[in-house]
C-alpha cells in the first residue's frame, strides 16, 4: 500500500484527500491519501520522515509551497521559475518537486473554451496563487495585467514572469477577454476587490477563491454578463495533474470534482 498525502498547516480543511482517495478507489489503486499537518518548524523533520517512511507522493499546500524546496533533489524548471512546488513525487528515494496549479488555471480557461492568444488578461493580485496564474497566461499567449493593492509586490512579479503592473486602484480602467481573482478577499465573506462596474470590460471572469463557490466577485460577473469559471475547477484540475504524476494513470475528473464539492458543503 503506497503513502500519499497533503502537506500543510492547517490541512483540515483541505478537499484534496476526499478529491484523491475518491480517485484512487475508483481506479482500485492501492494507495491511501492522507493529510499531513506540520507547522513550519517542523517541516525539516517532515522531509526527514517522507524519505524515512518512503511517502510516495505530496501535494503541497499553504504554507510550504516556497520553503519545501530546499529538501528536494529535484525541481521542475517551470516549478522554479514559478517559485513555488506544489507536488512532491518519490522517485525511489529523490524527492522531485514540480507545481499543477499553473496546469490548474491553463485547463480551467481552455475548457471555458477562452482563447487568450494574443488577447489580454487581468490578474487581479500578486501573491504566490498570482504568479501560477500569470504562468498559465503567458503560456496560453495572453497580454496580462497584473493589478496589484502593492503595486511593487505586482511589478516584482512581472518582471519575473512578464506582463504590466497597475496598481488596483486603476483596475476599473481594464479590460480584455478575462480577469482572474487571486486575493484572499472573498474568502469567507461577502466582499470583492473590483468594482462591479469591471465586469461589462471582460467576456470571461474567474475567481480561485472557492468558500463559497459563488464568491461576490462570480456573482457579480455573472449579473453583468460575463461567463464565470468557480476557483473549485482549478482545484481539481490541479489534483487531476498531481494523481497522474502519483499513479501514472489518468484519474476521473468529474468523480473528483463531486468528492471536492461534497467535503466542501
Ligand atoms: P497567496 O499565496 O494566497 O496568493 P499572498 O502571497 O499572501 O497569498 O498574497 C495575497 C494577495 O492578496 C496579495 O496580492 C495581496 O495584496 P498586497 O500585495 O497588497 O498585500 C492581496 N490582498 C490581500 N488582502 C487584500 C485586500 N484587502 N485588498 C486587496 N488585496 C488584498
Amino acid at each position: 500500500m503506497r503513502v500519499l498525502g497533503v502537506l500543510g498547516y492547517p490541512v483540515a480543511h483541505s478537499l484534496s484527500p476526499a478529491m484523491h482517495n475518491a480517485a484512487l478507489r475508483a481506479l482500485g489503486i492501492p494507495a491511501v491519501y492522507g493529510a499531513f499537518e506540520v507547522p513550519p518548524d517542523l517541516l525539516p523533520q517532515a522531509m526527514v520522515g517522507v524519505r524515512a517512511l518512503g511517502i510516495g507522493g505530496l501535494s503541497v499546500t499553504i504554507p510550504h509551497k516556497e520553503t519545501v524546496m530546499l529538501y528536494l533533489e529535484e525541481i521542475d524548471p517551470v516549478a522554479r521559475k514559478i517559485g513555488a512546488v506544489n507536488t512532491v513525487v518519490n522517485r525511489e528515494g529523490r524527492l522531485w518537486g514540480t507545481n499543477t496549479d499553473w496546469i490548474g488555471v491553463k485547463r480551467s480557461l481552455e475548457e471555458a473554451g477562452l482563447n487568450l492568444r494574443g488577447r489580454r488578461a487581468a490578474v487581479v493580485g500578486a501573491g504566490g496563487a498570482a504568479r501560477a496564474v500569470v504562468f498559465a497566461l503567458r503560456e496560453a499567449g495572453a497580454e496580462v495585467e497584473v493589478y496589484n493593492r502593492t503595486l511593487e509586490r505586482a511589478q516584482a512579479l512581472v518582471q519575473s514572469l512578464g506582463g504590466r503592473a497597475f496598481p488596483l486602484s486603476e483596475i476599473s480602467q481594464a479590460s480584455g477577454e478575462v480577469i482572474i481573482q487571486t486575493t484572499s478577499v472573498g474568502l469567507k465573506s461577502w466582499e470583492s476587490p473590483v468594482p462591479k462596474e469591471v465586469f461589462h470590460n471582460f467576456r470571461a471572469a474567474m475567481d480561485l477563491v472557492y468558500v463559497p463557490l459563488r464568491t461576490r466577485f462570480l456573482a457579480e460577473a455573472e449579473a453583468a454578463g460575463c461567463l464565470t469559471i468557480d476557483g473549485l475547477k482549478m482545484l481539481v484540475y490541479q489534483g487531476a495533474e498531481q494523481f497522474r504524476l502519483f499513479t501514472g494513470k489518468n484519474p476521473p475528473l468529474d468523480l473528483m470534482y463531486q468528492a471536492a464539492l461534497e467535503r466542501l458543503k
